[in-house]
């Protein structure tokens, strides 16, 4: 059964651990997450951008994939289906097509319309009970089209946000989506402690999560970050491992392009990056 992330953030971050949130596009991306988050005993959060959601053709394909695929594999652990960077309207399709958990992406307005906004949606969530994820302070890089500059969040706004009773925030922190560039600066702690200080309590949330060193998640969580989310690591874990068996000429061997063999290596490649993942953010056996 999908839950609302509320618990498992609230656990997190009292433990000092993090729940991952890693983004699904098809089947095969949902079977490796659910399959590697039950074997590690870890509650998982599946985060689903409007442009996947577009992709797997709308959210009430992907909401009953999901729901049956848990089911069908017998998904024992906290799963929450969760709209990643959600628009205003993408967020009412999400709640109507049966998520669990939705993100309010109202960084790229002025301020005052996205306290507008989202305490308009803590108020539908709340009765429906599902959490909701708000954002101050856009996150860097591009991600479905959706960019932002990675500009540090201001403390004061992540706050105002956060008293409204939204049941994450995720705040830039110079965090970008995608790749780091080589001359990337780092995480901002100055700005994730000036954040921390206002919000008291609020379990954090840090996007962009490929390729930052262990010791910043580590540090990250220790200031508490309770959420990581995981996109583009998968993407390169499959596309990879997929390029190798093909160079390897093994679609070309027996059936193997027979496509549940073809995705196979790129499948597996997910969960150890996932494995991964979930042991770095200390969320295995906190089911
Ligand atoms: P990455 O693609 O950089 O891992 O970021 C994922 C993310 O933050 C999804 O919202």
């Amino acid at each position: 059964m999908l839950v609302n992330a509320k618990e498992m953030l609230q656990k997190a971050r009292e433990g000092k651990y993090a729940v991952g949130q890693f983004n699904i596009n098809n089947l095969e991306w949902t079977k490796a997450i659910l399959l590697t988050a039950e074997e590690m005993r870890s509650p998982v959060i599946l985060g689903v951008s409007e442009g996947a959601g577009k992709y797997m053709t709308g959210f009430g394909t992907v909401a009953a994939m999901v729901k049956a695929m848990m089911e069908e594999l017998k998904i024992t652990v906290p799963v929450a289906l969760h709209l990643d960077h959600g628009t205003y309207e993408g967020c009412y399709k999400c709640i109507k097509a049966g998520f669990s958990s939705i993100m309010f992406d109202g960084s790229h307005f002025p301020i005052e319309e996205n306290v507008e906004k989202t305490k308009e949606l803590v108020h539908v969530t709340e009765n429906l009970g599902l959490s909701l994820e708000a954002e101050v302070g856009s996150i860097g890089g591009e991600e479905d089209g959706v960019v932002g500059m990675g500009e540090c969040a201001d403390p004061d706004e992540c706050k105002r946000i956060a008293d409204l009773g939204v049941t994450m925030l995720a705040a830039g922190i110079g965090n970008i989506h995608g790749k780091y560039p080589k001359n990337w600066p780092g995480l901002s702690f100055e700005t994730l402690e000036a954040v921390k200080a206002k919000v008291g309590d609020m379990p954090l949330v840090l996007h962009g999560g490929t390729g930052i060193p262990e010791d910043m998640i580590k540090k990250a969580i220790s200031l508490g970050v309770a959420k990581i989310n995981v996109n583009t690591e998968c993407q390169l874990s499959f596309a990879e491992a997929t390029r190798e068996y093909i160079e390897a000429g093994k679609d070309q061997q027996g059936k193997g392009y027979d496509p549940r063999k073809l995705l196979a290596p790129g499948t597996e490649a997910i969960k150890a990056t996932v494995r991964e993942k979930i042991e770095l953010f200390g969320s295995a056996n906190k089911a």
